[in-house]
């Protein structure tokens, strides 16, 4: 027997400061498809999630949340594994970066790569962002360019990792075509998007050269800088930066919820080398039994959101190659659902719980037991989106498409077809498939559906599958609906011809069931069972789902137990997923986006502009004001020229602000999170026009902007991207 191909497949490992939500479902879900259309095709495959549970931004939030980061975490990964076990996904293996094994296994591998001499120690200032996690290259005060969160600056010893050793290597085999040696990268956008953060700004300097030439009078010479050495080129031949990909720091000292550097315990790992080597470290990397490893690794592809591409594409690879293993063989970024037209996240307040969906579409089956509720519903939620979304693209989600795309292609497509189909079988055969006599026109044409089908599922392009199936689904009909069985039936003479019309109706149910299977695992192995096939998995399993051929059903199969797959949902099912996302709101205004005042001391809260998030009850958030409320109130962009510590008071600050035309004192109860240097030179928002008010003998001109997550939450300081003039308005 030849070997059985393996198929190594992760999702990204997801970070427990928020509960899960579709955008976690949807890369889940996605890996779920392809491990199962891989398994039918005969791979041995192995599919890892799991969750990132280290890292500063982890402990913030426990600390937030005022437990333990380790109780934190433990609460968190169950949510999403419970999920994951509703939902029915068929992951191998759940790695937390907590757990033993996988700490076991990143020492190891941090040592190796300093034994082989890639990491040294050495002392860092930088603008850190917590959110992301990384070091950003902007100045002090200035927003993190990825995610526009505020960033900190931190001065640390910290032991750094040689990334620079390695940029010629990975543009190598980024752009290379031999399978043996590329590293793969899809969609071309972000191939791209990695090259150029690879290569350095050639085109800056190619379009300061190509200037140059044209004053020169040398308009369309080649740039002189190809020959003056700033370039280097790749084996492909493109011209790239040497030096401009810099080293990593990789450990961190100011706090210890991490995996300790070994032999210097002062560090913790840096969060990004301990979570990416979750997928090492699931295979059994670092400990005693790594049967798993030696069989499974390199993965075969990573499945990732478009955010992370630069870990994934950069660090990772540079990781392995420094460790001398092999790299995975492709990296696939998808991009972001969207929900009221930005990036659904929780700092963005805009996120939707798959658990709404799961209540909502299982209530339409209440015959069922919860878990076979929630698997159907889990049905409804990735046959939406693998078929409405292009994949790797940004994509919208609502409630009314969901609802329209399921009437449309399973309640009127799919399970009209199987139910108008079987239960003329049922009756005019005795509930036992009949022999044809013809071949339809159509069974060709699905030879030509499965083949594309499969290309198109290699190239994960699910859109295209779908579609194509879905397809199928109206030709069949058509030809159902015009042959016009029912009349057929009530003439006797015509017994074969109706007999041919099942037939290949129902043949063709089989054949767009397994080409389905991937995308609706619950509702096809229902559809199979009343085909009279039996168990679905099992056939997976055989093979039976994959090199399909018209014919496969024999005539004589009795059909299984006949009852209607998917039912009619109507509209008042959009309405009430909103309720129900609405009610889970904290509030109407999302936590990071509001403008929360930062409560001046905490013996007065009287003049905070927002009550804590929670206790704005959903009904005063609904309240509208006009546009002559918002004015009254002054917001002025200011910068901050002196900020000290008042004595005896923790959580005070003063600050004296620049306005343009005057310099004013503030009071801010930002102590505990800002210190006075951190604040020097910070463009901020102050709201200009509140009555003064005395604190601790002082008084307070003013407030400034910040929004918290949570009531404990650290207030981040609103402020520009750009450089505004000390005093302008916001309006
Ligand atoms: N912990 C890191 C990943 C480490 S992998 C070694 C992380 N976690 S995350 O929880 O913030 O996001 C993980 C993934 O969830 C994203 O890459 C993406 O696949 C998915 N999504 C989270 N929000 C999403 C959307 N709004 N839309 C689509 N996918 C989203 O990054």
């Amino acid at each position: 027997m030849p070997e059985q191909k393996k198929f190594y497949l992760t999702t990204p490992i997801y970070y427990v400061n928020a509960r899960p939500h579709i955008g976690h479902a949807y890369t889940t879900l996605t890996a779920d498809t392809i491990a199962r259309r891989k398994r039918l095709e005969g791979y041995d495959v192995r599919f890892l999630t799991g969750t990132d549970e280290h890292g500063q931004k982890i402990q913030r939030s426990a600390d937030a949340a005022g437990i333990a980061p380790q109780q934190f975490a433990d609460e968190v990964s169950a949510s999403f594994r419970s999920l994951w076990e509703r939902m029915g996904i068929t992951y191998d293996d759940y790695i937390r970066t907590t757990e033993p094994r996988h700490k076991q296994g990143v020492q190891k591998l941090f040592s190796t790569l300093k034994e082989k001499g890639y990491i040294y120690l050495d002392s860092y200032t930088g603008q850190y962002c917590v959110s992301d996690e990384a070091f950003v290259e902007v100045g002090p005060g200035e927003p993190c360019p990825d995610c526009g969160r505020i960033t900190e600056t931190i001065t640390e010893e910290n032991y750094y990792f040689r990334l620079s050793a390695f940029q010629e290597e990975l543009i190598n085999r980024i752009e290379s075509d031999d399978p043996d040696y590329r590293f793969e990268i899809e969609p071309a956008a972000r191939k791209n998007e990695v090259l150029s953060f690879l290569r350095g700004d050639v085109s800056k300097i190619l379009r300061e050269e190509q200037a140059v030439g044209r004053e020169s009078g040398l308009d369309g010479v080649y740039p002189a800088s190809l020959y003056s050495g700033i370039f280097k080129f790749s084996k492909q031949g493109n011209p790239f930066i040497p030096g401009s990909l810099k080293d990593l720091s990789i450990s961190r000292t100011s706090f210890k919820w991490g995996i300790p550097v070994p032999g210097d315990e002062k560090h913790v790992i840096y969060v990004w080398l301990d979570a990416l080597a979750n997928y090492m470290t699931a295979l059994g990397y670092g400990s005693a039994g790594d049967s798993l490893w030696q069989k499974y690794w390199p993965a075969d592809l990573h499945l990732v959101g478009k955010e992370i591409i630069r870990f994934h594409c950069v660090y990772w690879p540079a990781f392995l190659l420094a460790a001398e293993l092999p790299l995975p063989k492709k990296v696939q970024a998808h991009g972001w659902l969207l929900f009221e037209e930005s990036k659904m996240s929780k700092s963005r307040g805009n996120i939707v719980r798959s658990e709404t969906i799961l209540d909502a579409f299982g209530s339409l089956k209440p015959e069922l037991g919860k878990a076979e509720q929630d698997l159907f519903a889990t049905d409804v939620l990735r046959y939406f989106l693998l078929r409405e979304i292009p994949f790797g693209q940004d994509g919208s989600f609502s409630f009314d498409a969901l609802v329209t795309r399921y009437n449309a292609d399973l309640a009127n497509g799919y399970g009209n077809l199987v139910s108008r189909t079987l239960s003329m079988i049922a009756k005019n055969f005795d509930g036992e498939v009949p022999a044809p006599l013809t071949k339809p026109f159509f069974a060709e044409t699905l030879d030509a559906t499965s083949a594309s089908v499969a290309s198109d599922l290699n190239e994960l392009v699910f859109t295209r599958a779908v579609t194509s199936i879905a397809s199928a689904i109206t030709s069949v009909d058509r030809y159902f609906s015009e042959s016009e069985p029912w009349k057929l039936a009530k003439v006797d003479t015509q017994r074969e011809e109706l007999a041919s019309v099942l037939y290949n109706a129902a043949e063709a149910i089989r054949i767009i069931t397994a080409l389905l299977y991937p995308f609706l695992p619950y509702a096809t192995a229902r559809v199979w069972e009343q085909l009279g096939l039996g168990d679905i998995g099992a056939a997976a399993k055989s093979g039976e789902l994959n090199n399909l051929v018209w014919g496969g059903l024999k005539p004589g199969t009795k059909l299984g137990t006949l009852a209607p797959i998917f039912p009619r949902a109507d509209k008042e099912l959009i309405t009430r997923m909103n309720e129900a996302e609405q009610q889970n709101r904290p509030a109407a205004v999302p936590a990071e986006a509001k403008a929360e005042g930062v409560v001046p001391t905490t013996d007065d809260k009287s003049q905070a502009i927002a009550p804590p998030a929670d206790t704005v009850v959903a009904e005063e958030a609904k309240q509208h004001i006009s546009i002559d409320d918002f004015i009254k109130v002054e917001l002025r962009a200011a910068v901050v020229k002196v900020a000290e510590r008042i004595p005896k008071a923790d959580k005070l600050l003063r600050l004296e602000v620049d306005l343009g035309d005057e310099q004013r004192q503030i009071l801010s109860g930002i102590a505990e999170w800002y210190t006075p240097e951190e604040l020097i030179g910070r463009r901020i928002i102050i709201v200009a026009n509140l009555a003064p008010r005395k604190m601790r003998g002082l008084e307070s001109h003013g407030m400034l902007l910040a929004a918290s997550e949570g009531e404990n939450g650290k207030p981040m300081l609103a402020t520009f991207a750009e450089d505004v003039t000390p005093g302008t308005r916001l309006k």
